[in-house]
């Protein structure tokens, strides 16, 4: 496939920036909210048809250069065998979530590819619908950012009970950050032959780590996913406040790296190096503002990027649920029209 998206993850020449956005198709959308009445977050993600029908139909409204399957990092945790739930107020719980050792050895390795089935379905009838043109990322959560869910049981704000079993001795750390990257990667694997033509890891909570902390307990696992990735699609690995560990990171791999507003794009291409494309990096609260004030935080962060082949346009992290569509709409006609060459 050839399109200005694939063509900036391997850091080709671009006619104009391609943009998507993370968390493109959910509740910021009045379609979304309209299903969510009738459906549960969990019933959407695992009924293929409407699955494709919500990663098709953000793609054409916004006019987007990629798709992102509609599905949630955390749907590989009940295949490991771990209870998962959405609350209406306060996110995602885990019901059994991991204290000790043995928790660890009870999770489940084989057969996610059949748990998990309903997610291949739904990336197989989406690239049927797509134009042949826009690319279809597919995705899961970095060991790291899934291990803490395992072990917090839901959203966290000091992530002290990862930390805690991180560094004890007494607790399989090794073990867990195994099992999860060899899941990971069976699963990336069946996306990409379901059609994925990109995959993202979101390893969207790293940034609560020191440097060396996540060089020790996170890196290796990170690491050895990605490069056994290498050379069949894009991947981009993306990370909030990495800012401070950004060298580090990258190490890890991704031929894209995703970084969030907190570090100007100079600064994290001076920090990664020549030979990664970057994407990001507009802050999604900026969405919140009025149309000139979005059109001059976007000409800024085209101004850093400076037309170098190898970015992408996206946000520092998800849309915000109270967003307007037309300002989301309007901020992809921007990105176009402004990076034209
Ligand atoms: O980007 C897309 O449009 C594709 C779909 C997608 C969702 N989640 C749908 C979703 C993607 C790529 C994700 C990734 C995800 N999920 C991450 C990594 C990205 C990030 O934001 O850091 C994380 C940490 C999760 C876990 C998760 N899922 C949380 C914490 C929550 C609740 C809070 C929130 O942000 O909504 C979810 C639920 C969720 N995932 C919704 C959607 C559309 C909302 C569900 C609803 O109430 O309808």
């Amino acid at each position: 496939m050839n399109s200005v998206f694939l063509q900036a993850c391997r850091r080709e020449k671009t006619p104009f920036t391609p943009v998507w956005l993370m968390r493109q198709a959910g509740r910021y959308m009045k379609n979304y909210r309209n299903l969510r009445k009738k459906t549960s977050f969990l019933e959407l993600c695992k009924n293929e048809t409407l699955a494709a029908e919500i990663t098709v139909s953000a793609r054409e409204k916004l006019k987007v250069d990629a798709a992102i399957i509609f599905s949630d990092i955390l749907l590989v945790l009940e295949a490991m065998g771990l209870g998962l739930e959405y609350l209406k107020a306060g996110g995602p719980r885990i019901k059994n979530a991991l204290k000790g050792p043995k928790n660890v050895k009870a999770l489940r390795e084989g057969n996610v590819s059949d748990s998990l089935s309903f997610v291949f379905g739904a990336i197989r009838k989406s690239r049927a619908r797509l134009p042949k043109d826009v690319p279809l990322i597919g995705f899961a959560g970095a060991p790291f950012t899934l291990a803490s869910y395992m072990i917090e049981g839901g959203s966290s704000k000091n992530f002290s009970k990862t930390k805690k079993l991180m560094v004890s001795d007494e607790f399989p750390w090794n073990t867990l950050m195994e099992k999860i990257s060899r899941v990971t990667l069976e699963y990336l694997n069946s996306q990409i032959e379901a059609g994925a033509d990109a995959v993202q890891l979101f390893d969207s909570w790293a940034g609560v780590l020191t440097a060396s902390e996540y060089e020790k307990y996170v890196l290796p696992y990170s690491k050895k996913l990605i490069h056994a990735l290498y050379q069949k699609v894009p991947v981009i690995h993306f990370g909030t406040c990495t800012g401070p560990f950004l060298e580090i990171f990258s190490k890890a791999g991704g031929d894209v790296i995703g970084v969030d507003h907190r570090i100007s794009l100079q600064e994290a291409w001076k920090r990664i190096g020549p030979r990664k494309a970057i994407q990001g990096n507009l802050d999604p609260k900026i969405l919140l503002l009025s149309l000139p004030e979005i059109k001059k935080h976007v000409k800024k962060i085209l101004k850093e990027a400076d037309g170098r082949p190898g970015h992408i346009f996206n946000l520092g992290h998800g849309v915000l649920p109270e967003t307007s569509e037309k300002n989301v709409v309007a901020l992809v006609e921007m990105v176009h029209e402004f990076s034209k060459k």
